[in-house]
């Protein structure tokens, strides 16, 4: 399984994310392969944002090694689900040359907390550094919904690390 994690700047919400997933994927010992990526391009090139950063590390990950990318129509093809952190982010991707051969590949992440809601994980680029706990929240949230779905389809692919 390749899954690619999309927000805005690939700074702050999706790099949350593939670290969590990362972090859970061990964990569990699934051999899955995850990245994240940008809708935008200001930020390419760039590690995470350091509240981001300090964020996951008070949670126990380090996300600090991440850059930043865009993402782009090849990725369609590359992953087997593409996560939108955000409608505003999902509307970019749908708008992307290619995508409608894929849609059923593009999901949008809130949907696995609060199915059908159309709700965003927040965006906390302009707030301050104690509204990226909730955020990662979610993202802790969501990411283990991914897995237990998975697990409990292919329990036996699963099998925790002792
Ligand atoms: P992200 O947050 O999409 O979670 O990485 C943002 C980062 C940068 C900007 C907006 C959101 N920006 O406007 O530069």
């Amino acid at each position: 399984m390749k899954i690619l994690f999309v927000c805005l700047g690939n700074i702050c919400r999706s790099p949350m994310a593939e670290g969590v997933m990362k972090n859970l994927i061990q964990k569990h010992n699934l051999d899955w392969e995850v990245e994240s990526a940008g809708t935008e391009r200001y930020h390419v090139g760039e590690c995470p944002d350091k509240r981001a950063q300090r964020t996951a590390a008070k949670f126990g990950l380090d996300i600090s090694k991440q850059v930043a990318k865009q993402i782009s129509s090849k990725d369609f093809e590359r992953f087997d689900l593409i996560y939108a952190l955000a409608t505003n982010v999902m509307d970019e991707i749908l708008s992307l040359k290619g995508s409608s051969a894929y849609q059923n590949k593009i999901k949008l992440f809130m949907d696995e907390l609060f199915p059908g809601e159309y709700r965003d994980v927040p965006d906390p680029w302009y707030g301050d550094e104690a509204g990226f706990d909730p955020v990662y929240k979610f993202i802790q949230q969501g990411c283990e919904k991914i897995i237990k779905r998975h697990m409990s389809i292919a329990p036996q692919l699963t099998e925790e690390k002792k």
